[in-house]
């Protein structure tokens, strides 16, 4: 058994060392815009290759005008994918009753985790990584108070929650809670420094509390499950709407008595929001005063993106591979894939990474990309394959929410009906204010407007675009007060007023 195992595990290791063999052959540590180095232990070898940071950048900058064109291109491809999309779940049914829940799927996801873990220490070894950002940690050397809490679920997921203020305040303006985006966690939003929607809020004193989805680097901890098992990564946005917002908005309100929050957000914010209200009803949202949310997501039928809208065609593939190689996780940070994207877009070529997001998420230049080796002490994060899929099952799709629906057999034994209930967006009365992104092709402007309206009356506070940001542009654009300005003003405007 032995003597199988370790050939196996030497040509595994071997192999996921060669992007890192390459990256120390054309890259080095990062100093872009004399950045403080976050991790203090520099290895020998990272020293050595110092003096060649950055070196892919000049080559992919000379490129540019062919990625910019081809980004360009992508929504017209997207958008007939997406017409095909809805029409490919051939496996799923079959693969979602029998493989997620498979002995064998989680006996080769411990194998995979056992070895990227070794391979991650090797690398971490050669090129650390910083340690992640903690908004906690990171707060005070931007002049504010953090905290730090741990709240547990009704269902036993362990979601850290951070809390960012003023010191020289007398009293708060509001109190404003802030989930994470996408692939992101609870620091996505004071990845701009200064200029961060977090801090720009704190300073105006307003008490700012960040929470954490399931999955998430600050939600990987549970009462009973290991975060390698299946069984944890069995959840989709419904999960982080119908407990992971209930739980923690009830702690916020026992810290804080505030039954008029204000609820920031972006993207998938918007579509945890909507669950939480489908199903709860009033009994969360009336801690909530209005919320702010950039490209929510609620419909997303008409996705442009030529990736997402591939990936949609090929999610049968994505659900196997998750189940097979690693417990339906889409593993980002798993510590030898959080490695090498660490050094490849926050060491060796940060720009790259910017058409790389421009590829998936819109042509726009509001990504920030100088400061990526900061951001990427965090990025990308976790997320469950599940999660992924449930985006993916509504592309081509025009103005459809529902259940994730598992296939006929699965939704049976899980909801006790054939398909998946629909959500009533119109459930949600509490004031929203959308800001479309007019640059994103993956929550594009039609699909946010179409959510907007689906809304209950109430709900329908307002409706704008901005016109030259993307999807990621929410936690790292350019012209931070283009994007958070309107937002803002709007909170103070209503703060104003009482609304
Ligand atoms: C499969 O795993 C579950 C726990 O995840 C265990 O209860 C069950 O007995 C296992 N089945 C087999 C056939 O090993
Ligand atoms: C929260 O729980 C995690 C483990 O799930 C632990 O590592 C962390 O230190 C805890 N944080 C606080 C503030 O208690
Ligand atoms: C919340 O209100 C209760 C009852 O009015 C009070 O005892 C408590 O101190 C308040 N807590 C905070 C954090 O303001
Ligand atoms: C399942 O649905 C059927 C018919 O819709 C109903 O009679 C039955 O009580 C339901 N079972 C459960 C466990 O909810």
């Amino acid at each position: 058994m032995l003597a199988k195992i370790v050939p196996t595990m030497l040509f595994f290791k071997l192999w996921a060392l060669m992007p890192l063999a390459l990256l120390i052959v054309i890259g080095g540590p990062p100093h872009a815009n004399g950045e403080p180095q976050l991790g203090s232990a520099v290895s020998p070898l990272a020293s050595i290759v110092n003096p060649v940071r950055g070196i892919l950048d000049p080559v992919v900058g000379v490129l540019s005008p062919v990625v910019e064109v081809v980004t360009g291109l992508a929504p017209i491809p997207g958008a007939l994918l997406g017409a095909v999309a809805p029409h490919t779940d051939v496996l799923n049914p079959l693969l979602q009753s029998a493989l997620l829940q498979n002995n064998i799927t989680q006996f080769s996801s411990d194998i995979v985790t056992s070895l990227t873990a070794v391979v991650g220490l090797v690398a971490n070894a050669l090129l650390p990584v910083p340690p992640y950002l903690r908004p906690d940690q990171e707060a005070p050397k931007f002049g504010f108070v953090g905290e730090a809490y741990n709240v547990t679920t009704s269902d036993g997921y362990i979601l850290g929650v951070f809390r960012v203020r003023s010191g020289t305040c007398r009293s708060y303006r509001s109190v404003v809670i802030i989930p994470p985006g996408v692939l992101s966690n609870a620091a996505s939003f004071i990845f701009l420094k200064e200029n961060s929607l977090v801090y720009r809020l704190a300073r105006e004193c307003n008490d700012v509390w960040l929470l954490t989805f399931r999955g998430y680097i600050f939600g990987r901890g549970h009462t009973r499950l290991s975060d390698t098992s299946s069984e944890f990564w069995d959840y989709y946005q419904y999960h982080w709407g119908v407990y992971d917002l209930p739980a923690q908005i009830e702690f916020v309100y026992r810290k804080t008595n505030s039954t008029r929050m204000r609820y920031f957000g972006v993207d998938q914010s918007g579509t945890a929001l909507l669950f939480m209200n489908h199903v709860h009803g009033q009994r969360y949202q009336r801690f909530l005063a209005a919320t702010y949310l950039f490209a929510p997501i609620g419909y997303l039928g008409r996705l442009k993106s030529v990736v997402f809208a591939t990936l949609a065609v090929l999610r049968d593939g994505l659900t196997a591979a998750g189940a097979l190689v690693l417990h339906n996780e889409v593993a980002f940070m798993n510590p030898t894939i959080h490695s090498v994207l660490y050094n490849l877009c926050g060491r060796i070529s940060p720009i790259t990474c910017y058409y790389i997001f421009q590829i998936l998420a819109g042509n726009s230049r509001e990504i920030n990309y100088p400061l990526f080796p900061y951001m990427f002490a965090n990025l990308l994060d976790s997320i469950s394959v599940t999660t992924i899929n449930y985006y993916l099952q509504q592309v081509g799709k025009i103005n459809y929410m529902a259940y994730f629906d598992y296939g006929p057999a699965e939704n049976l034994r899980r909801y006790n009906r054939t398909t998946p209930e629909n959500v009533n967006i119109a459930a949600t009365t509490v004031p929203c204010n959308f800001y479309a992104l007019g640059s994103d092709s993956v929550t594009v402007p039609e699909d946010v407007l179409a959510t907007y309206r689906a809304l209950a009356p109430s709900a329908r506070a307002s409706f704008q675009v901005l016109d030259k940001y993307s999807g990621v542009s929410g936690l790292f654009a350019v012209d931070t007060e283009g994007i958070y300005g309107p937002a803002i003003r709007r909170l103070n405007a209503d703060l104003a007023s009482g609304a």
